[in-house]
């Protein structure tokens, strides 16, 4: 198959194109710095650049033409403020949507986060978390609304760059948790494999069930 990651030098980004292509499937990833071509190419991805806060539908719509699915993984990041929260973590994601409906793509795959919500309340003591929480959640809530995409929503908890385990708990509500990024990365293939998971919203977190298993039961429950 053929994936389109938007945020294509992320670090989950990075680990899933590594899995993807060594399988066989072949990867683009939207990177805005040409300084990571290199990056991605090592993974076995093809760099375009593309600065997902500059740019319209038909220029992201054109490098999405030919893919069987999308993967939304990048971010403003932990040292931005409030408005990129909204320009990368809610628009960017809104125009890979609108981009993939133009192109004919129809699957969709978001990183969300943990406790993302549009009407997340005011926090005087972190008003860019919840920038960041409001925008997670009207992202997934537009995302979700369009009928042409098969959507599917990962949540994870706090990421880490620890090895992975294979082992996960995925639910609606987990609990609090970590989880390494090499994990989010294979549980990511693991959906693109499991199109039952269209239309799912699911947290996730580092358990005790092994990701083909999790996912699967996903998939049917
Ligand atoms: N940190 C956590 O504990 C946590 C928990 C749950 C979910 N998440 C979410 O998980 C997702 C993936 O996390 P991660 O750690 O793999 O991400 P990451 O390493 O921070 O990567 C995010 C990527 O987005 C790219 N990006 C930002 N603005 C862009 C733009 N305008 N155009 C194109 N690319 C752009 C960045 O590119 P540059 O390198 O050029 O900046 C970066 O490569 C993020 O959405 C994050 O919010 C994080």
């Amino acid at each position: 198959m053929r994936v389109v990651i938007a945020g294509g030098h992320g670090k989950i980004a990075l680990i899933t194109s590594r899995l993807l292509s060594a399988r066989g499937d072949s990867v683009a990833g939207l990177i805005r710095n040409p300084a990571h071509e290199d990056d991605l190419r090592v993974t076995g991805a093809e760099p375009v650049v593309l600065d997902l806060e500059d740019t319209t539908n038909g220029v992201v719509s054109s490098h999405l033409r030919g893919a069987d699915a999308v993967i939304f993984a990048a971010g403003a990041g932990p040292g931005s403020g409030a408005a990129r929260k909204e320009t990368v973590d809610r628009d960017a994601a809104v125009l890979l949507a609108d981009a993939a409906e133009a192109a004919g793509v129809q699957r969709y795959l978001m990183i969300s986060a943990m406790g993302a919500d549009a009407n997340t309340p005011d926090d005087a003591a972190d008003d860019v978390f919840v920038a960041y929480l409001r925008a997670k959640g009207a992202a997934d809530d537009l995302i979700r609304s369009r009928t042409e995409l098969y959507a599917t929503i990962v949540r994870p908890g706090q990421l880490t760059d620890d090895p992975g385990t294979g082992k996960v708990a995925i639910a609606e509500h987990t609990g609090r948790g970590k989880i390494p990024r090499a994990d989010v990365a294979a549980v990511l293939v693991a959906v693109l494999d499991a199109p039952q998971t269209a239309g799912q919203t699911f947290e996730l977190i580092s358990g005790d069930t092994d990701i083909e298993v999790a996912v699967a039961s996903l998939a049917v429950g």
